[in-house]
This record gives C-alpha cells, structure tokens and sequence, in this order.
C-alpha cells in the first residue's frame, strides 16, 4: 500500500487551546472501566481492533523499526503488545491506559512476564522518562484525548530521536466533520505531528477498513 502526502486542508489542527491541558474526562473513564471485562470478546475486535493494530505493525516495519521498548497509549487490555511481542520478541511493552479496568484486563493476561509493563495514565502526563522508547503506537483512542497536542507532545518527550510514532484513529466523513470535532482529517493530524515535533513519514487508510481509518506515522527528529 503506498503512502500519501495529504491534500491542502482548509481547517485549523485542533489543540483545544480555549481549555489549556487539561486531562480526559471521568466520563471517559467510566465507559471503558465498563467495558474492559468484555473488551477482548467484542464484535469490534474482528471488525476494526484487530485489522488496525495490523495495519499499523505493518506501518512500522515498512518505516524501519527495530525497537527494543515500544510504548501504546490508550493501550485498552494490551492486545497490540500482544501482537508487537510476536513481532519483536525482544522488546520491553508498556501500555498506558486511562481506564484502571482495562489496565487491571492487561496486568492480569500477563502474570510474570517481565517484558509487559501496564500503567494508568493520562496520554497527556506520560509516566515514562524522557528519551526512553523507540516506536509509539496509538489505535482509536486519539479522538477520546482531552489535550490532543499536549499528547503528541508528551510522545515526542518519551521516544528518543529517530524514534516512530504511529496514530491509528478515525477519519470522519466530510458531511460530518464540522461536528467530530475531535476527528482529523490527514491534513489535520499532519500539522498536529509537525507541531508536537515529528516528521512525517506518511499516511494512508487500509483497505481492509475500508478507508474509515487513518494510519499516520511520525519521526521524531534529532
Ligand atoms: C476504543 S479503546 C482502544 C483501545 C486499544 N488502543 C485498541 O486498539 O484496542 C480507547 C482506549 O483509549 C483510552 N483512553 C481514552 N482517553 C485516554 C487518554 N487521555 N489517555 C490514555 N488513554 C486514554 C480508553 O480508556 C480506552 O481504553
């Protein structure tokens, strides 16, 4: 699949200035502490969890990673980690999630295994040090992230220099973008990596989601 360079967009990238940074809401939270227990058996696995997190290792390979710590915030129950741990064997995984319920779904599928870290955290106060981790994932959580800038910055902070950062999250349809607000068209999030610090790499929508989902990997720079 080959990637692409976004058209001119017209529309500012959102940063919520108006409300500074602040965290997600309890709203939020409360709707995936539901969920978690019944996560990983849910209709939406088959259907679009699954196929993004391929789409977006497949992003990841194809721009050059070999990471030995790869990061995913809003990691829900860790089921991409599980798949990066397939991938590159190796590396240390640490998942954030704003949800203590999908933390406690991930803590508890990995017993023992060192190479797993889960931790609740807002994508916007990453509990990582500076410089640490080599490729950032980030898969239909994006539009949930109450200081969306603040969080793509917070990933440039926490991957060392060249490291990636693939964002997976939806692409609203024209008709509605006026009202998903928190939704970016290409253009939109490829101002939003320039602005938290990245390079990007390219863009693109798998076929296999039917281009309702929108891949956009980053570099962050020296
Ligand atoms: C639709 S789920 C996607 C989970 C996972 N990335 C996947 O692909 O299966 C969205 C996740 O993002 C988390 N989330 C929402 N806002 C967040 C934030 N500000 N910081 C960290 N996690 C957040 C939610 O708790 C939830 O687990």
């Amino acid at each position: 699949m080959r990637w692409t360079r976004p058209r001119a967009c017209r529309r500012p990238a959102l940063t919520y200035p108006e409300f500074g940074p602040r965290l997600a809401t309890v709203h939020d939270r409360e709707h995936f502490d539901r969920w978690a227990s019944r996560y990983d058996r849910s209709l939406g696995q088959p259907l679009v969890f699954s196929p993004t997190h391929i789409a977006v290792l497949n992003a990841a390979v194809e721009a050059g990673a070999h990471p030995s710590a790869v990061l995913d915030i809003g990691c829900g129950t860790g089921r991409l980690l599980e798949r990066a741990a397939g991938k590159w064997p190796d590396a240390q995984l640490v998942g954030v999630d704003l949800s203590s319920a999908m933390i406690d779904e991930g803590r508890r599928k990995h017993p023992g295994d060192s190479r797993f870290r889960f931790e609740v955290a807002d994508a916007a106060i990453l509990p990582l040090d500076a410089g640490t981790v080599d490729l950032a994932f980030t898969t239909l959580s994006f539009h949930h992230w109450a200081d969306q800038l603040g969080g793509v910055r917070q990933v440039a902070q926490v991957l060392r220099p060249g490291g990636l950062f693939v964002l997976a999250d939806i692409r609203p349809p024209l008709l509605l973008r006026p009202v998903m607000r928190r939704f970016h068209a290409s253009g939109s999030i490829w101002r939003l990596f320039e602005q938290g610090g990245f390079t990007v790499v390219g863009q693109r929508r798998p076929l296999r989601l039917a281009g309702h989902v929108l891949v956009t990997v980053g570099r962050k720079g020296p």
